[in-house]
């Protein structure tokens, strides 16, 4: 979905010369493509305030830190979810609590109450793969006991939770647009919040603990400058991002409706449901998850599957944290970096397969299906007749 739009909004940033987001060749305040984009990116999710930042990482450092989590605090995260989940509690001095998925294959909400003791902070609820987390139940959870929740809404930008977007639930959210993204930019990434002091402390982390003029036209000052990193989006990313920006939409409607041709079709395949969704009506509609009640058949569907030119895959990027080489060793870049370190033996309970037994089961019953969006209408149909073939092959119909 990278065309002429792109193209237009990054050679005007050439152009002009004005690849910095915060002044040009000739220090004339804010050149206008990070702006626009944190613009239209709040308006777009409904929230206050937008950051860009350099990537979907560097977004949920920049969250960490804005809600002043670090050393001897504790964050909850979700056992399966992408590296960057668990390496930036790891980066900020604090240490990732394991919490079983459910059969959404999102954070079972009742985690909290079983995890949560007085160094925990927050709650870090990844949105798998185009559908929202149970995100009234964990909100509720985790705001009754003091806890703050980080959305990260890397996979799922666009997807929407009992009418809302996700990212505007929680306190804090962050999205990525790396290239294997709903939008992207190459690299690039996005933390917003409601909060004014949060988002005052975002900029200063991602920016060195400056707060600059152009931020001050956004919220005035209120908290004292601290040393951050570096994290400042360009101009040429933003330009990229802007132009995809203004196209979720069409892929999210795209998405969906070729979802909607493949999902009655597959009610009553007996042995196999598809992911449980806690809100259908918000689901991006990207990827169809199709759970095998005997995890036996998820080999053999998915060869058939493949044969058939189905596009689908067993993982989608996103891996058990305890299965991990950084997570089975313990190490951070230096020894007394790692939030780990107080523990005896490694792994401790709470870092090792046999401690999730319901996520080490879920996922492995899954096949996950692509929905593209170049994908058609016949192909849609394709897909749900492989299925069904192949559901009377392997499972007797
Ligand atoms: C859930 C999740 N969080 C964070 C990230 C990190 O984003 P980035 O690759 O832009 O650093 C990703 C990227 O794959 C992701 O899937």
């Amino acid at each position: 979905m990278i065309g002429a739009e792109e193209e237009a909004l990054v050679l005007d940033v050439l152009r002009r010369k004005e690849p910095f987001r915060y002044y040009g060749p000739d220090f004339k305040p804010t050149p206008p493509m990070a702006a626009q984009l944190e613009k239209e990116f709040r308006e777009y999710i409904g929230t206050k305030y937008a950051l860009g930042v350099t990537s979907g990482s560097a977004a949920l450092e920049v969250a960490m830190a804005a809600a002043g989590i670090g050393p001897g605090h504790e964050v909850i995260v979700n056992a399966w979810s992408w590296i960057a989940c668990f390496t930036s509690i790891v980066r900020v001095g604090a240490r990732p609590v394991l919490a079983e998925v459910n059969d959404t294959l999102n954070l079972d909400p009742k985690e909290i109450a079983r995890l949560t003791t007085p160094k925990t902070r927050a709650v870090l609820v990844i949105h798998y793969q185009g559908v929202a987390a149970e995100l009234e139940e964990i909100v509720l959870e985790a705001h009754k006991r003091g806890l703050y929740v980080i959305e990260d809404c890397a996979q799922s930008l666009g997807t929407r939770y009992r009418g809302r977007q996700i990212g505007t639930w929680g306190d804090l959210a962050t999205f990525s647009f790396q290239y294997n993204k709903v939008m992207t930019s190459g690299e690039g990434g996005m933390v917003t919040t409601r909060d004014q002091r949060l988002y005052e402390r975002a900029v200063r982390y991602h920016d060195l603990g400056n707060y600059r003029p152009y931020h001050a036209t956004i919220a005035a000052s209120h908290e004292p400058a601290f040393a951050g990193g570096q994290f400042r989006m360009s101009e040429l990313t933003a330009a990229m991002a802007l132009a995809q920006l203004r196209k979720v939409d069409r892929l999210w409607t795209h998405c969906r409706a070729l979802q909607a041709r493949i999902l009655p079709r597959l009610a009553g395949l007996k042995g196999l449901k598809t992911r449980r969704v806690p809100d259908s009506a918000g689901d991006f509609g990207f990827e169809i998850y199709l759970m095998f009640d005997d995890p036996a058949h998820v080999a053999s569907f998915r060869e058939k599957l493949d044969a058939r030119n189905v596009n689908c895959g067993q993982r989608t990027g996103t891996y058990p944290q305890y299965n991990r080489d950084y997570v089975k060793n313990g190490l951070a870049h230096t020894p007394s970096a790692s939030p780990f370190r107080e523990f005896k033996e490694w792994p401790a309970p709470g870092y090792r397969a046999e401690d999730f037994p319901a996520t080490e089961a879920l996922t492995k019953r899954f096949v996950a299906l692509a929905i593209g969006w170049l994908y058609t209408a016949e192909d849609a149909d394709y897909i749900a007749d492989s299925i069904v073939a192949v559901h009377a092959e392997v499972m007797g119909g």
